[in-house]
């Protein structure tokens, strides 16, 4: 029987420890905003938005909302996030993605205080990754290793094999399971004989943006198999880059979409919030 790996359960567990060293921090005269700016109206970043709103509303932590029109010019933008790095009483900065096309979003990016960068797209943070320094992680990877964790799953000396390489998921993923002491293959789109090297891995994360695209043919038997994909199927049901019928019977465990990675992005965003509290205690 493969173990259903369950990330709505694990984020809720996450969010309540959190929610209780909050009240602790907020004891000892800490605190957090979390400032969340939005550009135009895009329906599935409303979504977003308003799940991080809620999630800060869970743990006690106050969420400040920025709601700017889709004309919103990139030197207006560039503005606000450097009033909002300026603002003492603001301790995180989240530009929801994607911008609209008019606007540079890497500048934005670049324009965000590594210290206030809770996302952690921004170079400092990536740079702090890799060379194993403390900074803020990038919440999706940062969930899958809590899903794994918590899961019981190890991770030193096994073979893991990340496919996909975006800034936000593939290449921070690979980041944090080496940091593990994983063993790691990032593979991609133009990778040779990629069914093979999928089957090398003991722990295979899929985040390639394809429907149902990972089949049993690229897993090895017993592998733990993490999907980062979020799509809707001909039947508009929610699914994610691996056929999970057609997988599932063939790994020791499994993330299922929904209910599965997309739960512990916000659970570990709000966990880089408390981080910017757990920064001031550590200083004071
Ligand atoms: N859009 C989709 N996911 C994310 C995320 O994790 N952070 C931001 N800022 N935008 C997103």
């Amino acid at each position: 029987m493969s173990q259903l790996i369950d990330g709505k359960k694990i984020s809720q567990q996450i969010k309540d420890e959190l929610k209780e060293e909050v009240q602790r921090l907020k004891d000892n005269g800490k605190n957090a905003c979390l400032a969340v700016v939005q550009v135009g109206t895009d329906p599935a970043s409303t979504v977003y938005v308003n799940n991080k709103k809620k999630a800060c509303a869970y743990i006690g932590i106050e969420s400040r909302a920025y709601e700017l029109p889709e004309e919103t010019t990139e030197e207006e933008l560039v503005a606000l996030v450097e009033r909002l790095n300026m603002d003492d009483t603001v301790n995180g900065i989240l530009v929801q993605l994607p911008l609209p096309v008019h606007i540079d979003a890497d500048r934005i990016i670049r324009t965000i205080s590594p210290d206030k960068d809770v996302d952690g797209f921004h170079p400092v943070s990536v740079g702090r990754l890799w060379i194993g320094e403390k900074g803020f992680l990038s919440c999706t990877p940062a969930g899958i290793i809590q899903l794994l964790k918590r899961s019981g799953i190890g991770i030193e000396g096994k073979e893991c094999v990340v496919i996909g390489r975006s800034n936000i998921v593939g290449k921070p993923m690979a980041a944090l399971l080496l940091r593990e002491n994983g063993t790691v293959t990032v593979a991609h789109s133009r990778t040779k004989d990629l069914k093979e090297v999928a089957k090398r891995a003991d722990i295979l994360i899929v985040a390639i943006g394809k429907k149902k695209f990972i089949t049993s043919e690229y897993v090895k038997e017993g592998a733990v198999v993490i999907d980062v994909g979020m799509h809707r199927d001909e039947k508009n049901h929610l699914c994610g880059d691996v056929d999970f019928d057609n997988v599932e019977p063939h790994t020791s465990a499994i993330t299922p979409v929904p209910g599965g990675v997309g739960p512990m992005t916000i659970a570990m965003l709000m966990d880089n919030c408390v981080e910017t509290m757990r920064t001031q205690e550590e200083r004071s």
